[in-house]
């Protein structure tokens, strides 16, 4: 029997290596990617140990020119077809965008923003001929949110993927692709790599402890949610609350406490 395959970017560490974890164990063969190919390996050989999957691992740097069309080639070089996609590869850009270089600022936009989109575009045509396909966008809280100084695109990204999840899930709906779903998740503070990779995690330490949760139940809600056509879910109870906030506070106000509150953690160097 063929298993159903599930294209995972950024499953090298923190939530992408949970969604590895999470499909692994629904029976779903693995498309890895990420650029540390050492840890994809790592991974994959314990994941088809551990449930008798089969695992592919693909070393990309998804800013790089043609880094999606050739993630979907070594995929059908296998001949496999890509059923679930969740584009979770990202981190943040410090500094202001004053002080940072604009090759800086287009690979980021390359990597959380054109590439996954380009992946989805790519796969969905397969998708629909199947009538089956799952793509799980992971945003942030930060893209429901005010935009505030610092990590100038990232809010800005993040906001741009759940308005696209949001319009391509009720496209599938509108074109009759009854069981073709595509979901925003919109995680607050997780435990990951991400704060040590973009200098920050002295400065989150400092955030209080309920404001942060495990990546396994953040994963479990992104796959609970496609899987019933949810376009958005937020994780967790301290999340779903500052969400809410966040639609129902006059805007100034709302600006000016994600303002102060990201003080705290957002690199302005
Ligand atoms: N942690 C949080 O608090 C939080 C909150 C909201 C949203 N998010 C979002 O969750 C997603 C996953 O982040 P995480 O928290 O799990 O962070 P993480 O532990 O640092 O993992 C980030 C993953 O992205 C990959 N990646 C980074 N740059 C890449 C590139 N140029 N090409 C290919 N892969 C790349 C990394 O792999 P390699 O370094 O091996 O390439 C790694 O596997 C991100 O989109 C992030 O914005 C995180």
């Amino acid at each position: 029997m063929i298993r159903r395959l599930c294209l995972i970017t950024g499953a090298s560490a923190g939530i992408g290596a949970e969604f590895a974890r999470q499909y692994a164990a629904l029976g779903w063969d693995l498309a890895l990617t990420a650029r540390r190919t050492d840890r994809l390996e790592a991974l994959g050989t314990e994941l088809s140990e551990a449930h008798g999957i089969e695992t592919l691992a693909i070393a990309e740097d998804l800013g790089a020119d043609g880094a999606p069309e050739r993630i979907l080639a070594a995929i059908a070089a296998r001949d496999r077809q890509v059923d679930a996609l969740v584009n979770n590869a990202g981190y943040g850009l410090p500094g202001t965008f004053f002080n940072t270089s604009w090759d800086d600022q287009a690979q980021f936009i390359r990597v959380l923003y054109t590439a996954p989109i380009e992946l989805a575009h790519r796969v969905l045509p397969g998708m629909a001929e199947r009538h089956y396909g799952r793509i799980i966008n992971v945003a942030s809280l930060a893209g429901y949110a005010a935009g505030s100084a610092g990590h100038t695109l990232y809010a800005s990204v993040k906001a741009g993927m759940i308005k696209f999840s949001e319009s391509l899930n009720a496209e599938c709906e509108a074109m009759g692709h009854a069981d073709i779903h595509c979901t925003a998740l919109c995680p607050g503070f997780t435990w990951s790599e991400f704060h040590d990779v973009n200098g920050t995690r002295e400065d989150t330490n400092k955030m209080p402890k309920w404001m942060w949760m495990e990546a396994a139940p953040v994963v479990k809600a992104g796959i609970e949610a496609v899987n019933r056509g949810q376009p958005v879910v937020v994780p967790g109870m301290a999340n779903k609350t500052i969400a809410t906030l966040t639609r129902i506070l006059p805007e100034p106000l709302g600006r000016a406490m994600v303002s102060a509150q990201s003080r705290r953690y957002r690199r302005m160097d």
